[in-house]
Order: C-alpha cells, then sequence, then structure tokens
C-alpha cells in the first residue's frame, strides 16, 4: 500500500491557518476567463469573482501585461515620493466621479472606510460632532471601525465593547431624519447593500438622503467597496439607482478597483478635499506603483471592451432567466451585482446551515461558484467581461439544482417511504 507522504492543501489549512472562514473545501490552482480549476483538474464557472474583485475575469492579458511591465520598472516607493501611475489613476478616477475632488489611496475597503471616519470626525471637531450613522444590514468590514459601523450584530459579538460614535437605524428616512442630532458627523450607506442581502436604495431615498445632510451640514459617504467601479454597470453604484444627481460627500471603493491587486480608495469632494492634511493620515503600501498600474488598466479595458454595457446587458439577461427558475422569491441588485433571494428549501440528508449556504454548496458541486449573502439569498458575481453563453450556462446549472430543489409531491414522498 502506497503511503501519502505530503498533506492535502486542506490538512495544511486545518495545521496553519487560523480559522476565521469557514471555508468551501475546494483548492483552487488555476483560472482563466470566467473559468478557475482545481486541484482534480475540475472546471467551474467562477460566478464569484473573488467576492466582486476580478472585473476582467481571471488571468486577463492587459492586467498580466500593465503587471509585469510595472513590476520591471518600479513595485514599491511608499508614499514619501511621487509616481505618475499614482497621480495618473486618481485624475482618472476624479473624471469618473464627475465632481471636483481629490483622492487617498490604501489598500483595502476597511481601510478605506477608516478613512472616511476619520474624515467625517475632523470635519465635525470643530462643532462637536463626531457620530457617524449608518444602517440596519449593511457591511462596512471588519477593522473596529468597520464592525461597529456594520449594521449586523454578528460581526460585533465578542468584541466588545464597541467603539464609541456610531449607530445604526432602519433604512427609513423617517428613522435617519430622527437619529440625525447634535452629535452627527456623517451618514455613511451603500446605495446596494451586497453583504446585507444585495438590497438597493432607491433613487428617491438617496436623493432625500443628500436634501437631509444638507439641511444638517452633515457628511454623506457611499460604501462603494463592493457596489463601484462598474460592477453595476455603471462607474459609480449610486448612478444605477437612478439617482446620478446624489453625489456624495465622499466615496470608498476597494474590490474591483485593480482587478484582483489589493487596492482600496476614498475619494473627497471638494471644499472638504483637504481636510485631511499633512501628518493627519497615512498607510505605507497604499496607491504603489504596481497596484495603480494595474488599476489603470482594469479602466482601460472596462472602456476599450465596452464592459460598462456587457455589465448591464448580461445582469438583464441573468435577471431575466433567474426570474423563470423555481423557488426564486426575488432577484434583486443592479448590473452584475445580482441576488436571489430563495425560499427556504427543506435541508437534503446531510446538510447544514442556513438556505443561502446549503444552496451554494449544491451549486459548487454543480460546477457553478456563488456567494452567499444574508440567510436566503445567493450572489451572483460574474466578471464585468463574461459572455452571454457563459450566463446561459450559469443558468442552466442555477434551474437544473434549484429544479431538483422541489419537495417531491405528497403521493411520491408516502410512496417511497
Ligand atoms: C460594502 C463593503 N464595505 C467594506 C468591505 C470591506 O472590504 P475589505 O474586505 O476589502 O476590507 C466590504 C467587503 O465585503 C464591503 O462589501
Amino acid at each position: 500500500m502506497s503511503e501519502r507522504l505530503q498533506p492535502t492543501t486542506a490538512e495544511l489549512y486545518a495545521r496553519h491557518i487560523i480559522p476565521t472562514y469557514a471555508r468551501f473545501p475546494l483548492a483552487l490552482v488555476r483560472g482563466a476567463g470566467v473559468r478557475v480549476w482545481d486541484e482534480e483538474g475540475r472546471a467551474y464557472l467562477d460566478f464569484t469573482s473573488g467576492i466582486a474583485v476580478n472585473t476582467l475575469g481571471h488571468s486577463h492579458p492587459a492586467l498580466q501585461k500593465a503587471l509585469a511591465r510595472q513590476a520591471a520598472t518600479l513595485v514599491h516607493i511608499s508614499n514619501l515620493f511621487l509616481h505618475r501611475p499614482q497621480a495618473e489613476l486618481a485624475a482618472r478616477i476624479g473624471a469618473m466621479v464627475g465632481t471636483p475632488g481629490k483622492i487617498f489611496f490604501c489598500n483595502s475597503g476597511a481601510e478605506a472606510n477608516e478613512g472616511l471616519y476619520k474624515l467625517a470626525r475632523k470635519h465635525g471637531s470643530a462643532r462637536g460632532r463626531h457620530e457617524i450613522i449608518t444602517l440596519d444590514g449593511s457591511f462596512h468590514g471588519r477593522t473596529l471601525g468597520g464592525i461597529a459601523a456594520t449594521g449586523q450584530l454578528k460581526v460585533k459579538l465578542g468584541f466588545g465593547p464597541p467603539l464609541d460614535g456610531f449607530l445604526s437605524v432602519p433604512a427609513r428616512l423617517e428613522c435617519l431624519a430622527h437619529a440625525v442630532g447634535a452629535r452627527t458627523a456623517a451618514i455613511m450607506v451603500e446605495p446596494i447593500q451586497g453583504e446585507g442581502g444585495v438590497r438597493p436604495l432607491s433613487a428617491g431615498f438617496l436623493r432625500a438622503l443628500r436634501a437631509l445632510c444638507d439641511e444638517h451640514r452633515v457628511l454623506l459617504f457611499y460604501d462603494e467597496v463592493q457596489c463601484g467601479f462598474g460592477r453595476t454597470g455603471y462607474w459609480c453604484g449610486w448612478e444605477a439607482t437612478g439617482a446620478p444627481d446624489a453625489v456624495p460627500d465622499a466615496v470608498s471603493w476597494a474590490k474591483g478597483i485593480a482587478g484582483g491587486f489589493p487596492l482600496g480608495a476614498f475619494w473627497v469632494r471638494e471644499p472638504f478635499a483637504d481636510l485631511l492634511g499633512p501628518g493627519t493620515h497615512g498607510t505605507t503600501y497604499g496607491g504603489s506603483p504596481l497596484a495603480c498600474a494595474a488599476s489603470q488598466a482594469v479602466i482601460e479595458t472596462i472602456e476599450k471592451e465596452s464592459l460598462l454595457a456587457n455589465a448591464r446587458e448580461r445582469g438583464a439577461q441573468l435577471v431575466a432567466a433567474a426570474e423563470q427558475m423555481p423557488h426564486v422569491r426575488e432577484v434583486r441588485g443592479a448590473g452584475l451585482l445580482l441576488g436571489l433571494e430563495v425560499e427556504d428549501l427543506p435541508p437534503l440528508a446531510g446538510e447544514e446551515g442556513t438556505v443561502a449556504l446549503r444552496l451554494t454548496k449544491r451549486l459548487i458541486k454543480a460546477g457553478l461558484l456563488v456567494v452567499p449573502a444574508g440567510e436566503q439569498t445567493i450572489r451572483l458575481l460574474p466578471p464585468l467581461n463574461v459572455t452571454a453563453a457563459e450566463c446561459d450556462e450559469a443558468a442552466l446549472i442555477l434551474h437544473n439544482v434549484l429544479a431538483e430543489s422541489s419537495p417531491q409531491p405528497e403521493a411520491s414522498r408516502s410512496s417511497s417511504s
């Protein structure tokens, strides 16, 4: 009998990786476009994009080339010096937003949001205002500030005492109007909540929020870490809700901004753009030449390959298909940030967890990777360059898995027992 000398990848994880994630037992080795392959050589359709990160799919030649070229030139210099890739990227993103403002580059979504919390406090400090209001069900990251801002109890448990100055309220205007007070410095919302189950705010809501913030001289922040940077078929997630005029005072991004290379950023509108002056904020890695070159390649490719239009069209295709599927209660979202809320399907033998988790596991077995969001919703987040044929392929897998999830009719159930 031959003895296995090497531990499996799962065994190495169990031994050496802190178990903060209940990972799916799937070790991936390679990706191309919307497909990935596991260690056994099995292919999957990747509709996770690394949780809304791989904007151009896997191994896109433009991203490969930009990274290779920049890696051979200048990888990192810190923020003590200037470099062209950061300057040009900031100008490009500024043009994308279309309102005068400035940008700070960092490394992740939680870090970008931390910058916004500091901006709120700096702006409010002269008037004794430091409180930030967010929405129930929101998700803003895993730092202490992030979990304080997040409107979900589960991320806070065991990490008390909570950071002072954060308050979450139901996503209703009267609740926000009631919560704004003498200590409020900012209101922060995701125009489309991602982790909370893909829940878009309406155009009317965002406009009313803008008016409320103006009335009370409170800053309005959009956390576009998940819904920004083209994911919805628009550069800015708030445009996808139908309110391009509801421009916030600051926006945070990360995830898709550099197509898989770690980069975060926040943009601040004039006249607030210089509030965080020299010595008030910083980060060693943020906006390195390598990260900025990757982001520029992502923006150029989105423009060259008309991927915003593709995201809108493929999104509409997936919505139309999903609305016909069995057990789908509601389809929400915009572009390629889509959530399918399903009925409470009964567990199959040996299955545990929420409906969203159980369905995700069944889909993985069938060759389609998706992301659960909340208890009853699965997220479809393919890359922005996914094709119509790939969407058809994914829709067929989804349809079949959902059809197989049907509870057996009474007669056949009793006859087989
Ligand atoms: C809306 C939103 N904000 C912030 C974050 C945190 O981003 P990161 O994981 O890069 O820190 C996430 C991550 O899922 C997110 O969806």
